[in-house]
């Protein structure tokens, strides 16, 4: 820990008697002048800052990261001794005064010590051992998680421990790994701030929990593309390509227990002339698990490498932004992927596995829609599709285009979409529109395909045939839904 217990708990008493909280602040400053603060334009909140109580300086100092006196310091970390916040790197000197030496973050109802973000050294190149703290990418890894109740969970590579924190609020015990010493540190003084107990190992990947199995499995790994050239921990995991993703994937069976679920953020190669979907869909091929692969975005090789330059202050050297696109070139990557992996260990001889595209907003929190995924899969699993009435998701909307003509309009093409949730969209024919259009909750599928049956004079069981893996489908992404089952 950077503090020993003592000074924890002594920090916890100052932050909290100084209402350094989430809440305080943002009654402190209200929400725009909160908000502003967090895309690092601090104008506002200085303005509602000038005094000198307890709560203003730790807000100057550790959210708008100003130089303070040292006296202002030693009076808002009270009762923490100003020399062990000085020992333990909490603040540091800097011209007459003293600037924040780590970033303490009030997040939600908790606090999340990293390391300083690169934002507020602008030029110094982030060290080796960056912890960052909670940032993009942790936040929508934390939205995507399932957050029903486990008794185990696995956080691999923990780094401030964002996703460990989330993980205490449903999970009966939290482990948290981490290959970097320094990162564990950080977790180590996260936790017990927050009066957390977390079993934290140091080692590589599954390494530390080897033989262990999980109810939960997270992970945002160091899942940045390139020529495997490992310069900064919390970036890059050292092995070329996407391998570290691949490894990810195949060290789930042996991590999952049984029913159990893993995510994971992960970025893929577009390599040209090969399927991306494909590509994913080999790594999870032969574990035996469930997987459901979304991809959320694609970036170009120039883009996403000037971005993972920039991200670690190493944006000027046109030397390492050659090497990796030669290196692109090389293995003809055309795009990155990124996307979120889920991965269930279902228990099944014919594992779902479904690798897409799913690059829409959508509404809510991912995690509940990647729960209601597996749902409907299980559903499906143990259901007879014929037997079954459904009806239309609420929001489903039909979007039609259509030429005018002569004779009137002719409908070229309709597209049924929800309005809510995931959002999908389907492009339907008119026999598809007209079973779905039937789906009103009162017969079942069976019934309504001898109706169509007749009404286009095909075999009602040939029609069944091409029908329920459609039903199947739609059920999936929950346009329709399975009434009483
Ligand atoms: C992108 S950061 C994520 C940190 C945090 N979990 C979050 O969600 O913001 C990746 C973390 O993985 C750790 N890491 C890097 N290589 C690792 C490896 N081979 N095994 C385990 N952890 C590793 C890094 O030290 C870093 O803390």
């Amino acid at each position: 820990m950077l503090l020993d217990r003592d000074g924890v708990d002594r920090l916890r008493e100052a932050l909290t008697t100084a209402d350094y909280t989430g809440a305080g602040i943002a009654e402190r400053l209200g929400a725009e002048a909160a908000a502003a603060a967090g895309r690092h334009d601090f104008r506002a909140a200085l303005r509602l800052t000038t005094e000198r109580d307890r709560l203003a300086t730790l807000v100057r100092l550790f959210v708008c990261q100003q130089v303070e006196p040292p006296a202002a310091v030693a009076d808002a970390l009270a009762p923490l001794p100003l020399a062990d916040a000085l020992a333990a790197g909490l603040v540091e000197p800097y011209g007459d005064g003293l600037r924040q030496g780590v970033d303490l973050e009030p997040y939600a109802d908790w606090w999340v010590l990293a390391d300083v973000p690169g934002a507020a050294r602008p030029g110094v190149p982030l060290h080796r051992d960056h912890v960052l703290g909670v940032g993009a990418a942790s936040s929508t890894l934390a939205h995507a998680t399932v957050r029903r109740p486990v008794d185990t969970a696995l956080d691999l590579g923990t780094g401030c421990g964002v996703q460990a924190l989330h993980l205490s609020t449903h999970a009966g015990t939290v482990t948290a790994t981490d290959l970097s010493a320094r990162a564990l540190r950080f977790a180590a003084t996260t936790a017990a701030l927050n009066g957390m107990r977390w079993d934290l190992l140091a080692g590589d990947m599954a390494v530390p929990v080897s033989g262990r199995r999980f109810d939960l499995v997270v992970s945002n790994p160091p899942f940045v593309v390139g020529p495997g050239v490992a310069t900064h921990t919390y970036r890059d995991s050292g092995r070329a390509g996407d391998a570290v993703c691949a490894e990810l994937v195949a060290a789930a069976p042996d991590l999952l227990a049984d029913g159990g679920t893993m995510q994971f953020l992960a970025n893929w190669m577009h390599v040209a002339g090969q399927d991306w979907t494909d590509r994913v869909a080999g790594w999870v091929a032969g574990t035996g698990l469930d997987a459901w692969v979304i991809q959320r975005e694609v970036a170009d090789p120039v883009a996403y490498v000037n971005l993972w330059l920039a991200d670690a202050a190493e944006g000027a050297d046109p030397r390492r932004v050659a090497a990796w696109l030669d290196w692109f070139d090389a293995q003809k990557v055309d795009g990155v992927g990124f996307g979120l992996v889920t991965l269930r260990r279902g228990g099944h001889d014919d594992p779902v596995v479904r690798v897409e595209d799913l690059r829409q907003a959508v509404d809510g929190p991912l995690g509940a829609h990647v729960a209601g995924w597996f749902d409907r899969q299980d559903w499906l699993r143990g259901h007879d599709p014929l037997a079954t009435r459904y009806r239309m998701a609420d929001g489903l909307r039909l979007h039609q285009e259509a030429t005018p003509g002569p004779a009137g309009w002719t409908v070229d093409r309709q597209v049924l979409a929800l309005d809510g949730g995931l959002r999908w969209t389907e492009e339907i024919d008119p026999l598809v529109l007209a079973l779905v259009s039937g789906c009103d909750g009162s017969v079942s599928l069976g019934d309504q395909l001898a109706v169509l049956a007749v009404a286009h004079e095909v075999a009602e069981a040939d029609l069944a045939e091409v029908a329920a893996p459609i039903v199947a489908h739609l059920v999936e992404r929950g346009v329709l839904v399975p009434v009483g089952g």
